[in-house]
């Protein structure tokens, strides 16, 4: 049996294929998967997501499988492609405390969980790091989604109690403590996050324009003084995108530091100031993410607040005082319900172990 958290991120969006920074935590909220070998096809079963469509690990290829199947299918084949290895056939049973539709990389998590799983059961000896790296061209290739590695870096590498700082170019990570006393709340609008795989490859493709414009490869490299003198060169959206991407690598890297010196009240400044820019100049919030934001701003014992993740719906993150969750849930609630006329739902939850073995596949 294997387990593979969800992830939040506290900072660092849409930097990931911009091979900048990110600072997400993996999730006390989780996918286990049971699986046995077996010699027949593999053969998948959840109650939230039904049954998936059978494959065969070792003949499958993009395009053959539909349906969640494509999350197992894809990280077989992309485990194959770089080992070269048989893998066994399984038969799985899924359990997820993961809703799909939230923005917490249940997709991550489901790839993690057989990752995992056939990494030890094919005695491939892969590190965790390595299988983020498989995941992802798993997603990338096989799902047919462009995402970078943040997801299933954080599901891969997670730490109780720790957030985890990545530098997503040479994936070198740090870990970094959230204190005891601060909680993380997940804001969850409830709205399904439509529009995301189209405007995500849109944003991508922007990036890249960006990139031309200011010659250089990735906008890592780029600075904010060159932007603003070559703006006349790109267009005004592509100018906003660029502006988005390296503002935030900045407030990623001072948000690191602000939380190992505990400066409460920089980690919210640039919380604020990270939505902000997503909302204005990245341009991928919605309403009740903003609705959500806004009414966690001004709620009580809120640190910071921001949506996570790739956004057009989906959840908030909050990082609150421990001791006024409650208050902060109560206050949140009533605010977005008046705001959005609809109802929210909010889950307190702690920063957890990434995906790993319970009980070895016999
Ligand atoms: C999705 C992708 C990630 C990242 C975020 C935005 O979650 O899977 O790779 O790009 O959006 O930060």
């Amino acid at each position: 049996m294997s387990i593979a958290p969800g992830r939040v991120n506290l900072i660092g969006e849409h930097t990931d294929y911009n091979e900048g920074f990110v600072f997400p935590a993996a999730i006390d909220r989780y996918i286990l998967a049971a699986s046995r070998p077996t010699t027949n096809q593999s053969t998948m079963v959840s109650r939230s997501l039904g049954a998936a469509q059978p494959f065969d690990v070792n003949l499958v290829n993009p395009g053959e499988v539909t349906g969640w199947a494509v999350y197992p299918a894809g990280v077989a084949w992309a485990l194959r492609q770089s080992t070269g290895v048989n893998l066994p056939n399984l038969e799985s049973a899924v359990d997820s405390k993961l809703t799909a539709e939230s923005g917490l990389s249940s997709s991550a998590a489901l790839e993690l969980a057989f990752a995992v799983t056939w990494n030890e059961a094919a005695g491939l000896g892969l590190s965790n790091t390595q299988l983020a790296r498989i995941c992802q061209t798993a997603e990338n290739e096989f799902v047919g989604v462009k995402c970078g590695i943040m997801d299933q870096m954080a599901c891969a590498l997670g730490k109780a109690g720790h957030a985890i700082f990545i530098d997503t170019k040479s994936l070198d990570t740090t870990y970094a403590l959230i204190p005891e006393d601060l909680s993380l709340v997940i804001c969850d609008t409830g709205q399904p996050r439509t529009l995301a795989g189209s405007a995500y490859n849109e944003r991508r493709l922007q990036c890249e324009q960006a990139c031309a414009a200011l010659s250089v490869k990735s906008l890592r490299n780029a600075r904010l003084h060159d932007l603003e003198s070559r703006w006349s060169e790109m267009s005004e959206t592509v100018y906003k995108r660029a502006h988005h991407v390296i503002t935030e690598n900045a407030r990623c890297i001072s948000f690191v530091d602000a939380l190992d010196k505990r400066n409460l009240l920089k980690i919210g400044l640039l919380m604020r100031a990270s939505h902000e820019s997503l909302r204005d100049h990245y341009e991928v919030s919605s309403p009740h993410l903003d609705f959500m934001a806004e009414a966690a701003w001004d709620a009580p014992g809120c640190v910071g607040a921001r949506m996570t993740g790739a956004g057009f719906g989906g959840a908030c993150i909050a990082l609150v005082e421990e001791s006024r969750v409650e208050a902060f849930i109560h206050s949140t609630e009533a605010r977005f319900a008046l705001k959005s006329g609809t109802e929210g739902s909010f889950t307190e939850c702690r920063a957890a172990r990434g995906a790993h073995i319970l009980k070895r596949v016999t």
